[in-house]
C-alpha cells in the first residue's frame, strides 16, 4: 500500500495519506486491504484510485446497505462528480466509474429514467426461455469439457469459465458466435483497467453498435431485439450503451465467480465438501462463493448530492463513493467469526442492493450458467484437481473484480463421448 507522489488532481486533506486501490498488495490479497482499511477508519475510508484520484470505500454491510438505498443522497449520476471536467478523457478508469466523460448508460440514469431503462432491460432478460437457456448452458458446458477431456488437463479460465457465459449470453443477445472469444479478451483488458482498457471498451462498442444495426434492420426472438422493441423506445446510442452494460455486466461476474468457486472447491475443504461430498446442493454452494469470495469485490459508483454523514466521516457534496461490495460481505458485524458462513442467508452484496442493484432475471441467469457450468464439470471430471500449489495461481489485476487469471488443473483423461445428435436413430 503506497501513495504516490503526483496525481490528476489536487488532494484534500482527507485523502493526503490513503491507501492506494489496486497496487501488488492490493491484487495478492485484497481482503487484506479491506481488513486494514476497516481497521483504520471504520466502515468508510478514503482511498486513492489510478492517478490519485480520491474516492470514498464504503466497507460495512450497514453503510452500504444505507448508501444503495437512499438514491437522491447517493445518487447515480457522474455528472455529479466535482473532479469530473479535472480528468483526462484518457484516464483508463473511466469505463469502470461513469462510463467516461460521455457516460450515458442505464447506469448512470437516475429516478423515473432509471426506472424505465432497468425495466426495459428486465422485460427482455425476462423473456429469455429458462429452459431453453437451461439446455444451451449444459450444452456448451458439455462441448468445452468434451474439448479438453482427452488430455487430462486443462487451464480452465480460457479454456471454460470465461467463455461459457460468453456463449450463452451472446445466444440469447444475438451476438454472433464467431465474436465470442475478441469480446471475452476485450472485457478483460476494459476490467483490468491497464493501458488496453480504452482499447477493450471501443472494440464492446463496436461489436454492440453492429448488433443495435442488426436488430433494427432484422430484429429476431433474442434479448436485444426483444429490449430494440421496448415501449420505453431507446434511441441507438442508448441501447448500444445499455446492451454493452448488460453483456458486460453478465459476463466477468459470471465467469469470475464459476473461477472462483472451482478454485475454492479444489482448494478449501469447506468447500470440497459442499461441491464435491454433495453436502450442499450446488446453488446452495455457490451462494457461500458469494460470501466469501465474490467476483465483484467494489462497484463504482455514487456521488454525493449534498454533504453526507455516513460511518464516522462527512463526505462533501460531489465525491464519489464506491460499494466495497466484498468488504461488506465479511463485515464483522454481519459474521463475526471471520471465515464462518451464514448458511441460507441471501445477505450477501455480491448483487448490490436497493433501485440501482442486479436486476432479478439477470441474477437468474448468472445462477443458471454457474450451476450448469459446476455440475456438468463436477459430473464430467469428478476427480479434478490443482494443477500448481494454491499459493501458484495469479489474480487478475483488477480493482473492481476478483477473478483468477488462470486455473490449471488435472484430471484423469477420459475417451469423447458419443452425443445425441437428432434424428430418430431406429430408422
Ligand atoms: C447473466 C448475468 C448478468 C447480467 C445479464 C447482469 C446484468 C446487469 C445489469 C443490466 C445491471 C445494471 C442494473 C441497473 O443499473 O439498474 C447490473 C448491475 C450489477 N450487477 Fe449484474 N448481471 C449479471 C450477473 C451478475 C453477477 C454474477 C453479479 C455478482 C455476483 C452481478 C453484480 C452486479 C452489480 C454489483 C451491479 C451494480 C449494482 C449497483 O450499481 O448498485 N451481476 N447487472
Amino acid at each position: 500500500m503506497s501513495s504516490p507522489q503526483k496525481g490528476l488532481v489536487e488532494l484534500p486533506d482527507s485523502h493526503q495519506r490513503a491507501v492506494m486501490l489496486g497496487d501488488p498488495g492490493y491484487h495478492r490479497d485484497p481482503a487484506e486491504v479491506f481488513s486494514h482499511l476497516r481497521r483504520t477508519y471504520g466502515p468508510v475510508a478514503p482511498v486513492l484510485l489510478d492517478g490519485q484520484v480520491p474516492a470514498w470505500l464504503v466497507l460495512g454491510h450497514r453503510e452500504l446497505t444505507q448508501v444503495t438505498t437512499d438514491t437522491r443522497l447517493f445518487a447515480r449520476n457522474v455528472g455529479r462528480w466535482r473532479l469530473r471536467d479535472q480528468i483526462p478523457a484518457d484516464w483508463p478508469v473511466w469505463p469502470m466509474v461513469g462510463g467516461g466523460p460521455a457516460g450515458e448508460s442505464l447506469l448512470y440514469t437516475e429516478g423515473a429514467e432509471h426506472r424505465q431503462r432497468a425495466g426495459a432491460v428486465s422485460r427482455a432478460l425476462a423473456g429469455i426461455d429458462p429452459v431453453e437457456f437451461r439446455a444451451q448452458c449444459e450444452s456448451h458446458a458439455e462441448d468445452l469439457v468434451e474439448s479438453v477431456a482427452h488430455s487430462g488437463r486443462a487451464e480452465l479460465m480460457a479454456q471454460y469459465a470465461l467463455l461459457l457465459p460468453v456463449m450463452v449470453m451472446g445466444w440469447a443477445l444475438g451476438v454472433p458466435a464467431k465474436e465470442n472469444r475478441d469480446l471475452v479478451a476485450a472485457f478483460t483488458d476494459q476490467v483490468a483497467g491497464g493501458d488496453r482498457a480504452l482499447a477493450g471498451h471501443q472494440h464492446i462498442r463496436r461489436t454492440m453498435q453492429a448488433l443495435v444495426q442488426r436488430v433494427r434492420e432484422r430484429p429476431s426472438a433474442d434479448a436485444a431485439s426483444r429490449l430494440a422493441a421496448d415501449p420505453v423506445g431507446l434511441n441507438d446510442e442508448q441501447l448500444c450503451q445499455d446492451l454493452i452494460v448488460t453483456i458486460l455486466a453478465g459476463h466477468q461476474t459470471t465467469a469470475y465467480w464459476m473461477g472462483n468457486a472451482i478454485y475454492r472447491m479444489v482448494t478449501d475443504p469447506r468447500h470440497t465438501d459442499a461441491f464435491i461430498r454433495g453436502r450442499l446442493a450446488v446453488s446452495q454452494a455457490l451462494r457461500e462463493v458469494l460470501w466469501d469470495d465474490t467476483p465483484t469485490q467494489i462497484f463504482a459508483g455514487r456521488w454525493t448530492s449534498r454533504p453526507a454523514h455516513l460511518g464516522h466521516v462527512t463526505i462533501p457534496a460531489g465525491d464519489l463513493v464506491m460499494l466495497g461490495l466484498a468488504a461488506a460481505n465479511t463485515d464483522p458485524h454481519l459474521r463475526p467469526e471471520p471465515g464462518v458462513g451464514v448458511r441460507g442467508s441471501r445477505a450477501y452484496l455480491s448483487y448490490s442492493h436497493g433501485p440501482h442493484s442486479c436486476p432479478d432475471p439477470a441474477r437468474d441467469l448468472a445462477e443458471a450458467i454457474v450451476t450448469a457450468g459446476i455440475e456438468v464439470l463436477l459430473d464430467r471430471l469428478p476427480d479434478l484437481h490443482l494443477a500448481c500449489s494454491p499459493e501458484q495461481v495469479r489474480w487478475q489485476r483488477s480493482v473492481w473484480m476478483r477473478g483468477l487469471e488462470c486455473l490449471p488443473v488435472n484430471f484423469t483423461p477420459t475417451p469423447p463421448t458419443t452425443r445425441y445428435a437428432g434424428g430418430t436413430p431406429w430408422i
